[in-house]
């Protein structure tokens, strides 16, 4: 059974229909890429799931129950944790801070030293626990991602939400990022929704890929398939498909 899914997904904004009908289902243990145009309702898709959004019609199912009645505070605590297509970090604050703020909702009731020890862990994980005390203002921005995972790991999800996770970095920091994705799949038994544009990196981390255009899904299946897809081929105009080549 999947552990996450979309059913008949349905959401407008005034005029815009930002997802249409939307079905998709995550499998336990995977990676799943979603990708398509800019617009074509990816961003959505994630705020729906963490109740950000709500749908006009459809359904949200995590676990095998539908958290269309949950509120936003209680996503995390149910093991869905998520990053941000544009960094949204607390400047003011250190990076251990700001991944403490991660920790919040599942740990209301952990002694303040256990808590913290989790997110230097947390950290750790992602290779920065050296600027653990520094601000996060002006720190490198491959480094203010990695914070940003770090702090959607600290909650232990089982469900991972990555808005654009490869978004402004550079080739050497794709290619860790594609090996770390792989790792808390396979170490740490995570579930992945990946939302990219970097068709290289999606490609090569996902078991499944869904593709969305102007709110609907117009392609679904394996990362090989889906690229020889013409319905794909032409929602991207051969443009950015051609990278991967
Ligand atoms: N809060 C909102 N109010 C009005 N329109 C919105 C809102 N959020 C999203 N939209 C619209 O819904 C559509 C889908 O947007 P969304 O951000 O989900 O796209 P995306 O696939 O994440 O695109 P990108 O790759 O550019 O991030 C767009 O037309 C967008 O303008
Ligand atoms: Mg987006």
């Amino acid at each position: 059974m999947a552990l996450l899914s979309l059913t008949n997904a349905t959401l407008r904004f005034g005029g815009i229909v930002a997802l249409d009908d939307v079905s998709l289902e995550v499998e336990p243990g995977t990676i799943a890429g979603l990708i398509g145009p800019n617009g074509a309702g990816k961003t959505t898709a994630f705020n729906v799931i963490t109740r950000l959004y709500r749908l006009d019609s459809g359904d949200v199912v995590f676990d095998g129950r539908s958290i269309l009645r949950t509120p936003p505070s209680r996503v995390v605590r149910l093991g869905i944790a998520r990053t941000f297509q544009n960094v949204e970090l607390f400047q003011t604050m250190t990076v251990l801070e700001n991944v403490l703020v991660g920790a919040h909702t599942t740990s209301l009731f952990e002694r303040a030293a256990v808590v913290r020890r989790r997110a230097l862990d947390a950290l750790e994980l992602v290779g920065i626990e050296q600027v653990a005390r520094r601000p996060a203002a002006g720190l490198p921005f491959g480094t203010m991602k990695r914070v940003e995972l770090a702090r959607a790991l600290v909650s232990q999800p089982q469900v991972l939400l990555l808005d654009e996770p490869a978004g402004g970095l550079n080739h050497e920091e794709v290619e860790d990022l594609a090996s770390f994705i792989r790792r808390l799949r396979d170490e740490l038994k995570l579930t992945i929704l990946l939302v990219e544009h970097h068709m290289n990196l999606v490609m090569r981390v996902s078991d499944h890929v869904h593709v969305l255009n102007f709110g609907r899904t117009i392609a679904s299946g394996d990362p090989a398939g889906v690229q020889r897809d013409p319905r794909v081929i032409e929602a991207y105009l051969g443009g950015e498909l051609e990278e991967t080549a």
